[in-house]
């Protein structure tokens, strides 16, 4: 691989609380967006750097396109990381940011049925673990979002989602029930690229690194 080759990087993200809260920790290791993804239709967004391009995917796809190498960088929540399985990337840090938790929720007053528990979800692997180590018997409902419709329209007993202040549940009539995990956002690295790039990831990792310590 060429040097320029080497100080190529691809960092992939997803619009919204990813993107505004990674920005000002990549801007700490002197990175630039030049776009806003909000505003502007662009996919790939140059930054203030040539050779540093940030790929702007869904959350869920993020593990995806560093897995295979179409990028080399990426950010994404644990929640999604726990639902990837992880195969082909490292997790190289933990940002600390989009913070909140995984959690099974329903309604206050409603026992749960004695046999099969139906569960309305888009974490359907994380979901399977739970229940199998729990030694309950469920039935996942594979929802895309707005879980917290599910329970209230009979479609589920329960829900498993990501609760932050709780307010989404609470606005449907629901409450937090068990605690699965707590989640926030890692910055992930292909494994190719980690031997391939070290030089450049590592200086990267070490001031972005600095910059989530700072905040502390
Ligand atoms: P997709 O659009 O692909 O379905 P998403 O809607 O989950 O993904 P975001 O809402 O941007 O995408 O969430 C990105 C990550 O932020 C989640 O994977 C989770 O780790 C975290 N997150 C989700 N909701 C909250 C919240 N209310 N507060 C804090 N962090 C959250
Ligand atoms: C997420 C999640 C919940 C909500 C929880 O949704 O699916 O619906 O956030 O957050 P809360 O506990 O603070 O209410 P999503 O990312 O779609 O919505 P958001 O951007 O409005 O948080």
């Amino acid at each position: 691989m060429s040097d320029q080759a080497k100080n190529r990087l691809t960092i992939a993200l997803s619009k919204g609380r990813i993107f505004e809260e990674t920005m000002p920790l990549l801007n700490a290791a002197g990175i630039e967006a030049l776009d806003d993804p909000e505003t502007s239709r662009k996919l790939i967004l140059d930054t203030n750097h040539d050779d540093v391009k940030l790929v702007i995917i869904r959350a869920t796809d993020v593990p995806t396109y560093v897995q295979y190498g179409a990028a080399d960088l990426g950010v994404t929540g644990k929640d999604v990381l726990m639902e990837h399985g992880g195969e082909g990337l490292y997790e190289l840090l933990d940002l600390n940011i989009a913070r909140c938790k995984l959690m099974t929720a329903g309604f206050a007053d409603k026992p749960l049925p004695a046999g099969k528990i139906k569960v309305a979800t888009k974490f359907v692997n994380c979901t399977r673990r739970y229940f199998a180590e729990q030694g309950r018997q469920i039935e996942i409902i594979k929802l895309y979002g707005s879980m917290e419709l599910a329970p209230i329209v009979g479609l589920a007993d329960i829900i498993v989602d990501v609760v932050q202040t709780g307010s989404t549940l609470k606005a449907n009539g629901l409450v937090p029930l068990a605690h699965m995990a707590d989640i926030s956002s890692r910055m992930i690295v292909n494994k190719a690229s980690l031997k391939m790039k070290n030089e450049k990831l590592k200086q990267l990792l070490e001031q972005v690194s600095s910059a989530v310590d700072s905040r502390k």
